[in-house]
């Protein structure tokens, strides 16, 4: 199955309850939320109190990307926050399989995230125990950026292992999507679409999101 996550980095922070319900409105299955902590990547986002906040105001899945050093020590708090899946950088921690264990434990989905520079086969080893990966398609910090097209032979080299060993993980790809390159990305073998601006800074949310929608049929 498909989903669209759109990315609320690209939202009016000033009014989070109502650009997150303007997504579920237009039929996005998830909500990408992104973790920054100004050492991981040169960007401050919001912490777990704001995905808490905001769990009392959707149901979509909270799809959320921990962009932060030391991701072991404030896991617990996203899971008590009421995340339904988390990602950590595999390049955050020197124990990504003991944070993936934290994630597994609380019974939610775990996922790790691959930055541009970082090649698919570091996480082979680990596939069976994932949920999800992460393929960066910028460099992660900011939206709005350029989609590295390197990223397709990447979403492919790891759509084909996963056949291969005949495993059930999903593939996100999250940085420069947009309609003129999401049905390519699907093409390559990517089910998860992260899109933060060229969602919230179109003209229609709503609209918009539903193009997605159905240009990744
Ligand atoms: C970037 C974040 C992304 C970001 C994507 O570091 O992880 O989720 O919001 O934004 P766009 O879709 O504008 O590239
Ligand atoms: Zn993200």
């Amino acid at each position: 199955m498909n989903y669209l996550s759109p990315s609320l980095l690209s939202a009016d922070f000033s009014k989070l309850a109502d650009d997150i319900k303007i997504i579920e409105d237009g039929g996005a299955q998830m909500a990408h939320l992104d973790i920054m902590d100004g050492h991981f990547v040169p960007n401050i986002s919001f912490g777990s109190a704001i995905v808490k906040s905001l769990r009392k105001h959707s149901n979509l899945i909270f799809d959320v990307h921990l962009m932060i050093e030391n991701p072991e020590q404030y896991i617990p708090c996203f899971i008590e926050a009421g995340s339904d899946i988390i990602t950590v950088h595999y390049e955050s921690t020197h124990h990504v399989h003991r944070a993936l264990q934290q994630i597994k434990n609380a019974g939610i989905k775990a996922g790790v995230a691959l930055n541009p520079g970082t090649p698919v086969e570091v996480i082979y080893d680990l596939l069976g125990e994932l949920d999800m990966v992460l393929i960066m398609s910028v460099n992660p910090g900011f939206g709005g950026q350029s989609f590295i097209e390197f990223s397709k032979d990447k979403i492919k080299k790891l759509r084909n292992e996963i056949e291969r060993r005949n495993l059930q993980v999903d593939i996100q790809v999250d940085g420069g999507v947009n309609l003129n390159n999401v049905e390519e990305i699907v093409e390559c073998g990517a089910n998860v679409i992260v899109a933060g601006s060229a969602i919230y800074k179109s003209e229609n949310v709503i609209e918009t999101t539903k193009e997605f929608l159905e240009r990744m049929q």
